[in-house]
């Protein structure tokens, strides 16, 4: 009868013989690939050639993966033989690979780091320093005077309303100041500041008196760039109001900032002049402090330099700010902080402090 089993399992002693004849060929065949594999292996020269010889012939469709596959043929008493033999020369292939795999990848670090070599004793990159820019440093010395007599420092917005930056301070509609020509507007009632003068309207409006204050910051005018004019510089605005204050105080307070910024010697003038905002109002120079008031090319022969505006509070100014002008006095001063920091630094283009070259600014 036929069975499936008779037809799987010949025993019959032809069918052994050819088995064990089988067996002997394939351990023949295992030592031949063993052989090749290894002396593949060791011509190998490049990684890549490495994983050539793997898939020849341990890949899927390698040579000895194919003899794993015909085992099937090898009779039941040889099969642990021949089987321990296919695992002996993949354990011996792999361990070959594994052997040349380090070797080739240790001799490739060698050479790397041979290129890579650093040489210590080259002298190395300098880091650069940033300096503090000339503006940055005058502004410092303006307010460590003015903090030293008892300022407070304040700032205020940049895009300020019409009405902070001129109504507020008598400057009327129809003012020259007012023309476009000089003011960027942004509306009809917005507009980048002209000066730092609307920050005294914004600090008087809070009510607290008395007041004692500097407001440093950025200005805008539309004005063609050229060495003494900027579209964008800045001005530090300051203000003080209590009771019994008189022209002397104002006076007295920026003589003496004028000595503690340019030295004790420095003499200082004031010229009458025309503010909206104060009444009455001066323009205050210094003896130029390159040659004493004698006249340079510095102070173009004049002896003098202006270095600001001021005058005493307009009443009507206190006034429209909720302040009785019977009881509280003021004054009130404009800095111009470029120019404070060209005469400095004996600097005659203010352009030079826009420009943000690093061989001008390193020099501070
Ligand atoms: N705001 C004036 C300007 O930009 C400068 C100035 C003058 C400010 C007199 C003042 C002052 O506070 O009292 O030209």
């Amino acid at each position: 009868m036929w069975s499936v089993f008779s037809e799987h399992r010949d025993f019959s002693v032809t069918h052994i013989n050819k088995s064990i004849r089988k067996g002997k060929k394939m351990q023949n065949k295992l030592a031949e690939i063993r052989a090749k594999a290894i002396a593949q292996i060791e011509e190998a020269s490049e990684l890549s050639s490495l994983n050539d010889v793997r898939v020849a012939i341990l890949g899927k469709k390698g040579e000895l993966t194919a003899v794993l596959k015909s085992m099937k043929d090898v009779s039941p008493e040889e099969r642990p033989k021949v089987g321990q033999m296919v695992n002996e020369t993949r354990e011996a292939i792999e361990s070959k690979l594994a052997e040349a795999k380090a070797r080739m990848e240790a001799a490739e670090l060698e050479a790397r780091l041979e290129l890579e070599e650093i040489d210590v004793t080259l002298p190395a990159k300098r880091g650069t320093m940033g300096y503090k820019h000339p503006n940055a440093v005058a502004l410092d010395e303006v307010e460590r005077i003015f903090i030293g007599m008892g300022y407070e420092v304040v700032e205020g917005p940049e895009v300020e309303y019409d009405y902070y930056n001129f109504e507020a301070l008598n400057i009327p509609a129809n003012h020259p100041a007012k023309d476009e020509q000089d003011t960027f507007y942004i509306t009809k009632d917005i507009l980048l500041r002209t000066q730092t003068s609307p920050c005294q309207v914004r600090v008087m409006e809070k009510g607290k008196l008395p007041i004692r204050m500097i407001a440093p910051g950025r200005v805008f005018r539309a004005d063609e760039v050229d060495a003494t004019h900027s579209p964008c510089f800045h001005q530090i605005e300051g203000m003080v109001i209590d009771k019994h204050i008189t022209f002397a105080d104002l006076k007295g307070t920026l003589a003496e900032f004028a000595r503690q910024l340019f030295g004790q010697d420095v003499k200082v003038k004031f010229r009458p002049h025309h503010f909206p905002f104060t009444e009455p109002s001066a323009e205050m120079d210094v003896t130029c402090y390159k040659c004493g008031g004698k006249g340079c090319r510095f102070c173009k022969g004049e002896g003098w330099i202006e270095i600001l505006g001021c005058g005493m509070i307009h009443p009507k100014v206190l006034k429209m700010s909720g302040i009785d002008p019977d009881e509280y006095q003021g004054f009130a001063f404009g800095v111009g902080l470029e120019r404070i920091a060209l005469l400095n630094y004996e600097i005659d283009d203010m352009r030079l402090l826009y420009e943000n070259d690093a061989r001008f600014l390193n020099q501070f």
